[in-house]
């Protein structure tokens, strides 16, 4: 297939998107074009969103846009007059399962043929996803990556009254678009990007390719945004970057780290301060030392260790041991004693022996994580390790994913069993799904608690007396 037939559109490429060109990233403020008023008056949006905190974050930020321009939410697909998919490209099992939606929806064209379809996000960064929309998904009528979601707006109105299909995808990253509208999720709880992108190129993974070149933003404004939520009530920020340790280290002409940050931050009256992700070969113990200060700073830590085997973690290029890890573990125990950590694991990487498996086992009972997300392996066409001989059963892999997780819920277990008895501070997100009756809500350890309340307890932050532990939430009453 060749890109020359569809000349009018933009499309990305993976190699291009490898390719790590300027230093430093400039920055620019987002400004609504006046074109754009109005354009979503008395039309309604439906967003949703996969994939990681990031685009959890684009999603609000999409929403900000839409409103700016007139559109109004709804929770009703059949009620939309766009339907936007945020997509993740993380692994095959996701994009087929937002695949499977984007043929899903084509129906309700049938109702409404003036709905927009739009597919964003970090699958359209794929040159092969690009032209699967192209050939077999005629229905989607615009498709944009990570780079441009600001110009939303613009792409929308083109697909008005063009009437064509808008296709614009853009390999490389380019400013940081500070100021764009955001329509946030929760009242009480905020993602804060505190960087776009990825450069650790771990073997196995898209995100560098589908989210570019890392880039900080600037401290102040992240800190004046901060201290704006905390002015506007806000109970708890998560500073998202794929990698926050090495937050600052694309600045040329300031030296300022994420411990200078987390510091800064920590002096902000805003009750709780949380990061995802963290990465082990860039937390280094100055950090540490900041989150030790505890205050807002939240004691958990989200560290993923992929494997614990240090054969497979070199071909992961994750450029770290599994003693150097246990050492940041124990660095971290012994700075905040009782932290909670969690991690990611990924079982069936290529070449992975029964004994580097063993070794991943090992792993987690010695460094006591109180919960995981485990994956098997998913090639990714593009990255190194889709390259790699790969020649281990399916249900081998399926096996150990069996058995790591076996091994991975004791150790939630073990980790909510600590809080019985004790009372805990939770920040009550609302009522529970399952039962009007029950609150629920997250621990300052990032445990699920569940225990009776009003539902005008939203938002505040409340003792909670811990009677029992499960293996995924606890369950308490009101101290
Ligand atoms: N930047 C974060 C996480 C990004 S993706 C970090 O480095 O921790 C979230 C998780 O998905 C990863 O930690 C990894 O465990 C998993 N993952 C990424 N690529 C994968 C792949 N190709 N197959 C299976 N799991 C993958
Ligand atoms: Fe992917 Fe590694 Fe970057 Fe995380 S740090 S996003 S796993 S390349
Ligand atoms: Fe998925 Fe993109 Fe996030 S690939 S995990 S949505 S950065």
């Amino acid at each position: 297939m060749t890109r020359d037939k569809y000349e009018k559109h933009l499309f990305p490429s993976l190699k291009e998107a490898r390719r790590r060109m300027q230093k430093e990233t400039k920055q620019i403020r987002y400004q609504l074009p006046d074109y754009l008023l109005g354009i979503g008056n008395n039309k309604k949006y439906h967003i949703k969103t996969y994939g990681c905190q990031g685009n959890l974050a684009d999603s609000e930020k999409m929403a900000g846009l839409l409103e700016a321009t007139g559109f109004r939410p709804t929770e009703f697909e059949n009620e939309a007059d766009i339907i936007i998919l945020n997509t993740c490209a993380v692994r095959e099992n996701a994009e087929n399962r937002i695949f499977g939606e984007l043929g899903r929806i084509k129906n309700l064209k049938k109702h409404n043929p003036d709905l927009l379809i739009a597919l964003c996000g970090c699958m359209p960064q794929e040159e092969s996803v690009v032209f699967k929309v192209m050939e077999k998904y005629p229905h989607v009528d615009i498709v944009f990556g990570t780079h441009n979601l600001h110009r939303l707006g613009e792409y929308i109105h083109d697909a008005y009254f063009s009437k064509e299909k808008v296709v614009r995808v853009y390999s490389k990253e380019g400013e940081i678009v500070e100021g764009v509208p955001m329509k946030r999720a929760f009242p009480q709880k905020a993602w804060v990007n505190i960087m776009y992108g990825c450069d650790e190129f771990c073997s196995y993974c898209i995100v560098p390719y589908t989210r570019g070149k890392e880039r900080s933003r600037h401290y102040r404004d992240i800190i004046a945004e901060v201290e704006e939520l905390a002015e506007s009530g806000y109970k708890e920020v998560t500073l998202l970057g794929q990698n926050v340790n090495a937050y600052g280290k694309d600045f040329t002409d300031i030296r300022y780290t994420f411990a200078d940050l987390l510091l800064d931050l920590n002096r902000i009256d805003i009750p709780r301060i949380r990061f995802v992700t963290a990465h082990p070969r860039d937390l280094d113990q100055r950090t540490i030392e900041v989150m030790a200060l505890r205050g807002n700073i939240m004691p958990h830590i989200h560290l993923p260790v992929q494997s614990g085997s240090n054969k497979i973690l070199k071909k992961m290029n994750r450029k770290y041991t599994r003693e150097a890890y246990l050492e940041l573990i124990d660095a971290l125990r012994e700075h905040i004693p009782d932290i909670a950590i969690t991690t990611d694991i990924i079982v069936g990487f290529p070449g992975e022996s029964d004994e580097d498996f063993a070794e991943t086992l090992d792993m987690v009972k010695r460094a006591g994580f109180e919960g995981a997300f485990t994956f098997i392996y998913s090639p990714r066409s593009g990255t190194p390790a889709s390259k790699y001989k790969d020649d281990l059963p399916a249900d081998v892999k399926k096996q150990r994913l069996q058995e790591l997780n076996k091994l991975v819920n004791e150790g939630y277990l073990n980790g909510n069993k600590r809080f019985e008895g004790k009372t805990v501070k939770v920040l009550v997100d609302g009522p529970s799904g399952k039962n009007a009756n029950m609150l629920t809500g997250y621990s300052e350890h990032n445990k699920l608690v569940n225990f009776p309340g009003e539902k005008s307890l939203t938002g505040e932050i409340v003792d909670v007396k811990i009677e029992k532990a499960y293996t995924w939430h606890l369950r308490g009453i009101i101290e």
